[in-house]
């Protein structure tokens, strides 16, 4: 019978874990669903004594309200700046292993602490593969929230993000659901902006460049050049790709 998302989720959540952290590791804790069951994973075998001396840092309130309950050590970048490993999902992963990440309205903390890390290693299901960023999940970009609308209008008009209809993301949470009227609030105190498109990025290196050089962007969910391995489960098992 054929493994449900949740399940392909944990396996490779799992995996991540039992392949690529050891005793006495700093572990950066993604975000999402499917890191959810890394963070388990951690917790199952610092409980069990399978690890031992391990120190963790959270991308994300909800990680870290996860991981404080199965007791994980934690702390922050501002007392460790060199992770041995971090694992995380992806909303898109394309075939030169570029990420969009920030559905889960987290990417300022995650890529602050996964581009820390000596290895970055990704954990997704199949869905999540595609043959070109973009048309396939939009890409959320954190603002700040003073003069948003100004903000959100400049970046629909940065040529490498030509044609993409720029959203800000609504709810009760900074996560994709879209489900409030208020705008969706990010654990830093800003605002998402999720931009649509039709076609896939030409060039996601000049789109990451020019959203980092517009006043106004914190950070965007591009994560390019930072996945040491992408682990990926789906109908015919595990594969990996990457070092
Ligand atoms: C959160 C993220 C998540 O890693 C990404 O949205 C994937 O989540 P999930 O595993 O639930 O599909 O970037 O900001």
């Amino acid at each position: 019978m054929a493994l449900s998302q949740d399940e392909l989720k944990k396996l490779v959540g799992y995996k991540s874990v039992d392949d690529h952290v050891t005793s006495g590791m700093v572990v950066g804790l993604g975000t999402g669903s499917t890191a959810y069951y890394a963070v388990e994973r951690v917790g199952q075998k610092l409980a069990s004594g399978e690890l031992k001396d391990v120190i963790c840092i959270p991308t994300s309130e909800r990680t870290r309200e996860q991981a404080e309950s199965l007791n994980i050590p934690l702390c922050t970048l501002n007392e460790k700046s060199e992770l041995d490993v971090a694992i995380d999902g992806a909303d898109e992963v394309d075939p030169a292993l570029a990420l969009v990440k920030g559905g889960g309205g987290a990417l300022l903390r995650e890529k602050m602490v996964e581009v820390m890390a000596k290895k970055f290693v990704v954990i997704v299901d199949e869905s999540k593969l595609c043959k070109g960023l973009g048309p396939g999940f939009p890409l959320p970009v954190e603002i700040t929230p003073f003069c948003h609308m100004h903000t959100l209008r400049t970046i629909g008009k940065l040529p490498a993000l030509a044609g993409c209809e720029p959203i800000l993301r609504m709810g009760s949470s900074s996560n994709n659901k879209n489900d409030g009227d208020n705008i969706a609030v990010t654990d830093n105190g800003n605002y998402i902006v999720d931009l649509h498109f039709k076609t896939p990025l030409a060039d996601p290196v000049a789109a990451a460049n020019q959203l980092k050089n517009t006043v106004g962007v914190v950070d965007h969910g591009l994560f390019v050049g930072m996945a040491y391995q992408v682990i990926v489960a789906g109908s015919d098992g595990i594969r990996v790709a990457g070092t």
